[in-house]
């Protein structure tokens, strides 16, 4: 029997969703049809409860998930504990992966794989995924770990545990969009990962932690991290080119560049360029945006010149840029994106699970000498 083969499943479609349709030509992104214009105005309760639920929630339905998720923000003391027993060299997303598989073994649902359950799992997943990142980052830096408050929205409050002071409107509401835009996008690898491994129907923990192992690598979310440390490392403006010049001549990757799916500029990467530029007027320190936007136009130039094609930056690039501005360290970064995505994960898991078929590919067999 024949068999379709493409290296890294390259347009293979493997399953059927009604959560986001992305179309890599024109350059479109929606999740339940809105357009990720229109999402970008929403909140990311009001966005998180549509991926979970299939349908915007009314005003009722809205404010008790909210109070939920408030509700739900607290951490036990041993999920303290294991914070505190981290090795405080690693990256916030190896904290988190640690912490979020320890709260697993105390979750009162732990043996319950309903659909009923596995919202309520998720919903503890969402509201809690901030406070252990705030938490881990306040004890790496020798500072008490904070009390979620009840008064803030989502990324208000995230933002406040992280730093002990209330952001400005103009923060929170920048943040907030960056959930929204990171809350999904299609079968990126740590959703297809996730639902992988709820399509063994294992647990939903154990397909989030999967999903938070494959968000890490460089290739995926990682590339946030890497773009923060890139713009550290060119330091000024008159730097990006030959930067630039030396990664593609040495054909490394650019990282914050590119996309398996999109051709064109990444819609995502269109609203962050837009929210870095503001952040950074409102900062009145245009530098790290100033070396983004040089960066962007060196790779342009060189891809069209030495390649035959160009290159755009993808939803890592000016998120690196607002995180910079917003005060987020390199070594939080995809942690950061992760507390945006679960909520697609959730969606996701949910969605494979009411209708599962295992997920089990074949390799193309290759003879190796003896
Ligand atoms: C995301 C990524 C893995 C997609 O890879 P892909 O699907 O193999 O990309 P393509 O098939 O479009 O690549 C075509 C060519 O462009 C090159 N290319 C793609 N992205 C590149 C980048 N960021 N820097 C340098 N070269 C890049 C490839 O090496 C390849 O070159 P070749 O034709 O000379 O062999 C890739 O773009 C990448 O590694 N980007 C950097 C990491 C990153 O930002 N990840 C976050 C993704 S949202």
């Amino acid at each position: 029997m024949e068999h379709n083969f493409a290296k890294g499943l390259e347009n293979i479609v493997a399953l059927e969703s009604s959560i986001t349709f992305i179309d890599g030509e024109k350059g479109i992104l929606e999740y339940r049809g809105f357009d990720i214009a229109e999402l970008a105005d929403m909140s990311y309760e009001q966005v998180s409860y549509m991926l979970i639920y299939g349908r915007l929630p009314d005003r009722n339905e809205l404010k008790s998930f909210s109070d939920e998720l408030k509700e739900l923000r607290t951490i036990s003391d041993s999920a303290f504990n294991v914070i505190r027993f981290c090795n405080y060299n690693i990256e916030a997303m190896d904290a988190l992966r640690t912490t979020i598989s320890f709260m697993s073994h105390c979750d009162p649902d732990l043996n319950d794989n309903s659909p009923e359950a596995n919202i309520r799992k998720g919903m503890r997943m969402i509201a809690r995924f901030p406070t252990v990142v705030a938490s881990f980052s306040r004890t790496k830096h020798g500072m008490e770990e904070l009390e979620p408050d009840p008064e803030l929205s989502h990324s208000a409050n995230f933002l406040y545990m992280l730093r002990g002071t209330r952001p400005s409107e103009l923060e929170a509401r920048i943040l907030e969009t960056d959930f929204i835009l990171s809350a999904d996008h299609e079968l990126n690898p740590s959703t297809f990962t996730a639902r992988t491994i709820a399509s063994t129907l294992s647990d939903i923990h154990s397909s989030v932690i999967g999903g938070l192992c494959a968000l890490k690598g460089p290739l995926h979310g990682g590339a946030r991290m890497a773009v923060m440390e890139a713009i550290d490392e060119i330091g000024s403006v008159d730097k990006v080119e030959n930067f630039v010049i030396g990664k593609v001549e040495k054909h490394e990757k650019l990282m914050g560049f590119g996309h398996r799916v999109y051709k064109t500029y990444d819609p995502r990467a269109k609203v962050y360029k837009k929210l870095a530029k503001e952040i950074a007027e409102d900062r009145g320190d245009m530098l790290w945006f100033d070396i983004a936007e040089r960066m962007e136009e060196i790779a342009y130039r060189e891809f069209v010149g030495k390649k035959g094609k160009p290159i755009y930056p993808n939803v890592d690039f000016y998120s690196g840029v607002v995180y910079k501005y917003l005060d987020i360290p390199s070594k939080l970064a995809t942690a950061v994106f992760a507390i945006g995505r679960i909520s697609g994960w959730i969606a996701h898991c949910l969605e494979q699970y009411s209708d599962n078929r295992l997920i089990r590919p074949r390799a193309k067999f290759v003879r190796s000498e003896k």
